[in-house]
């Protein structure tokens, strides 16, 4: 079994992550500037949290040393809208943040590093095949801070890999959905089935119902066992991999779905015809797709949720947390 330092351990990933971790018998320590315990509240007790900074390389040996660290798991970030915001801080705690754990990961020569990177990279052109990228792509997002910081993060993790024989692995996520997060961009969607999983009125997000979208995303509870399930692998061939769904969904397979799994629910979408303003401004697969088929075919990695399943069991998570049923 192994011992985890799961930075970013609190966050909307990192809750699922530790939850799977713990459940598969590993130690975990949470380590997390701003410790949402919400997020591991149902693992409070069987996990260490630490509440510090990715940017403090002390802190980072310490904690590592006193809890014999042997693998990592990097999600600890400034996410996209955050970093649009307050770009400075995005590139200190996104660039810096991941070179303080890759340092500490190479002196206390842990045995793995997963770390979390974003299909924003990818900007809205493929380099090689039309409409749809993969691994082998040349990145090439607008110039907003998030995916610059990405594209840094992922060319650093790749030299510590190869220069110094680590093992790293580098998840480009499409996006985790699920509880944890309703706020900002994917939040969104979250929110949707949030209030549809509680019977309340409910309009599917203008940003994610263009017509021709194509959502690879993936549920929060199966990425969890994704960085799980990579940190398992002693070695991999590849260093990088997208981190997606086989089979991609739009709005109407969410509303199918949902409306099998509430039926009588009080929700609607609005197709559009091109993507909004705010989709077509922010660097992700909005019109362009993402092939994920490496990380199933090359690692085997297999989700344990189907849409159906996934939005079934978050409005069952949901309805406990409103206190309406049971999780
Ligand atoms: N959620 C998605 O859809 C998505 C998509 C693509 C990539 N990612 C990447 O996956 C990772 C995890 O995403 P998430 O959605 O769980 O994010 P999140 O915002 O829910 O969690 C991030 C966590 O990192 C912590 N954190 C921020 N700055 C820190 C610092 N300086 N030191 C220590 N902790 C710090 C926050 O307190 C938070 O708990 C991030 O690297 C993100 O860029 C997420």
């Amino acid at each position: 079994m192994g011992n985890f330092l799961v930075t970013g351990g609190t966050g909307q990933i990192g809750g699922f992550l530790c939850e799977e971790l713990v459940n598969a018998g590993h130690r975990v320590v949470c380590y997390d500037s701003k410790p949402n315990l919400e997020n591991i509240g149902r693992i409070a007790d069987r996990v260490t949290v630490e509440a510090a900074d990715v940017t403090d390389t002390s802190d980072l040996l310490q904690v590592m040393k006193r809890n014999s660290i042997d693998h990592v798991v990097h999600l600890a970030a400034m996410v996209l809208l955050d970093s649009m915001k307050r770009p400075a801080k995005a590139y200190q705690v996104n660039i810096m943040g991941t070179n303080c754990v890759l340092e500490a990961a190479r002196v206390m020569d842990v045995k793995k590093v997963v770390f979390a990177s974003s299909v924003s990279v990818y900007g809205s052109l493929a380099t090689r095949r039309p409409g749809i990228a993969d691994e082998e792509d040349i990145p090439n997002p607008p110039p907003e801070p998030y995916s610059t910081t990405k594209i840094a993060t992922e060319l650093m993790g790749r030299y510590y890999r190869e220069s110094y024989g680590m093992e790293v692995n580098c998840m480009r996520i499409t996006a985790a959905w699920g509880p944890g997060r309703y706020w900002g961009y994917t939040g969104q969607f979250n929110d949707f089935i949030r209030k549809a999983a509680v019977g309340a009125e409910a309009a599917f997000p203008a940003d994610f119902s263009y017509k021709g979208e194509k959502l690879r995303w993936m549920y929060v509870r199966d990425v969890g066992y994704c960085f799980a399930f990579v940190s398992g692998i002693p070695k991999t061939g590849g260093y990088l991999y997208n981190l997606g769904v086989d089979a991609p969904f739009n709005h109407r397979d969410v509303l199918q779905a949902l409306g099998e799994v509430v039926p009588g629910g009080r929700f609607e979408a609005k197709e559009l015809d091109s993507p909004t303003k705010v989709s077509a401004a922010i660097a992700g697969p909005n019109g362009l797709d993402v092939d994920c088929t490496k990380l199933h075919r090359e690692l085997g990695f297999r989700p344990r949720f189907g849409l159906k399943a996934a939005v079934a069991d978050m409005v069952a998570f949901e309805r406990a947390r409103a206190g309406i049923g049971r999780q």
